[in-house]
């Protein structure tokens, strides 16, 4: 890799231990990629926040890199693994909360944003299109290089912290316009128009494309929240870091010619794959994080009524002062159900504490299975919230 003076001087260690160790994992990464230069990041995103996930020796780590590493572009934070405020209405234990407290303090010190959410796009951390950044979260990812039309590869915790403490990242992978091309043509031939069906199609592309591109035909629109979930699906199920979604994204691409089609029979088996619950004692929405219009609207299905079960309802915490401007957030905790900030539940310390989970997510699903030990059923949110209140 060519380096300009400014990036052989990071790596020399004249501008710190932090920079140093950040830019011999660029440096390392970039030659492992076939990388020829390093770029800018016009900002960061970085997973890997959870104590959960990060345990003692993840602390350590951060730690260290805060005593002189400190942030050269925005850069915010994927949720970590409970509500920074609330932590105790979760149920989340005390000593959990003291070490993930630590996490965070080294994040700040290091002068990162103190926000905690996978859809950073809804709350201040918006790229532009065409702009280079560097972001972990799967989701997000998928979102800021399909929706936006941003450039991201799929980061690690440790490279998008290396990014954010140079300002840097290697030109590969997304970056270049010549592995943006779709590499295979989708024929949609089912009707796809819900946030579970969003997600149930995610999950069949996944499967049978692995971490190809798609370009994406047969569907007609979409909302913000119905991509976020494709999105999120997709990269769970696949890998894959960039869909063209003909009409509605952004991105230029030729159309390639080997196709398939994804049948109407191929979105229920999804779904059904995806609801092996037999009972349900627990309700979690907001994966990825809700918006300010979901929070409406199950502000609406909940008003003036109580829940019976646990309903998280997860979301970043700027999107909250939102719902509480509006009054939905009151009219939503009325209810009995917790507005869970910072956090969600698939990186929450909760393994085991349910037995069946409804959400409308299907990389909820994946991961209440995967991670916690739970049962899922997946269903559209008016149903999830008519499952809380029974
Ligand atoms: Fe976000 Fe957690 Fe889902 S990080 S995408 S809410 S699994």
């Amino acid at each position: 890799m060519e380096l300009t003076e400014e990036e052989r001087e990071m790596l020399s260690g004249k501008l710190g231990n932090a920079v140093k160790e950040s830019m011999e994992i660029l440096n390392a990464l970039g030659e492992i990629y076939g990388a020829k230069r390093m770029i800018d990041a016009a900002s960061v995103q970085i997973a890997g926040v959870s104590y959960h996930n990060l345990g003692d020796a993840g602390l350590e780590y951060l730690a260290e890199l805060a005593k002189d590493g400190r942030v050269k572009v925005l850069t915010t934070l994927n949720p970590a693994g409970m509500d920074l405020k609330e932590w105790e209405k979760l149920g989340i234990p005390a000593d959990f909360a003291e070490k993930q407290m630590k996490v965070i303090e080294a994040f700040r010190k290091m002068g990162v944003t103190v926000t905690c959410t996978c859809t950073p796009y809804l709350v201040g951390n918006l790229p532009r299109y065409g702009q280079d950044i560097a972001w972990s979260e799967s989701s997000a990812v998928c979102y800021a290089n399909s929706v936006i039309g941003a450039k991201t590869n799929r980061e690690g915790g440790p490279s998008s912290i290396a990014s954010a403490l140079t300002g840097k990242t290697p030109e590969y992978g997304m970056h270049l316009e010549e592995n943006r091309q779709a590499q295979v043509l989708v024929k949609v031939k089912a009707k796809i128009d819900s946030v579970p069906k969003f997600g149930a199609l995610g999950k069949v592309l996944g499967e049978r494309i692995k971490n190809r591109i798609p370009y994406i035909e047969g569907i007609d629109s979409a909302s913000l929240e119905q991509l976020k979930s494709l999105c999120a699906s997709i990269a769970t199920f696949g890998g894959t870091a960039l869909f063209h979604l003909k009409g509605i994204t952004p991105n230029k691409t030729k159309v390639p010619e080997e196709t398939i089609e994804v049948s109407e029979a191929e979105i229920q088996e999804a779904i059904e794959k995806l609801s092996d619950a037999s009972e349900i004692d627990f309700v979690g929405v907001g994966c990825p994080h809700a918006s300010l219009e979901e929070l409406r609207g199950i502000a609406e299905l909940l008003r003036g009524k109580k829940v019976s079960k646990d309903f998280w309802i997860c979301t970043a915490r700027k999107t909250k002062e939102l719902a509480d401007k509006k009054g939905y957030a009151k009219t939503i905790e009325e209810s009995g159900a917790k507005i869970a900030c910072d956090t969600c539940m698939a990186v929450a310390p909760i393994k085991d504490r349910y037995k069946g989970m409804v959400t409308d997510s299907a990389k909820a699903c994946y991961y209440a299975a995967g991670h916690n030990n739970f049962k899922t059923r997946i269903r559209p949110m008016e149903e999830c919230v008519r499952e809380a209140l029974k």
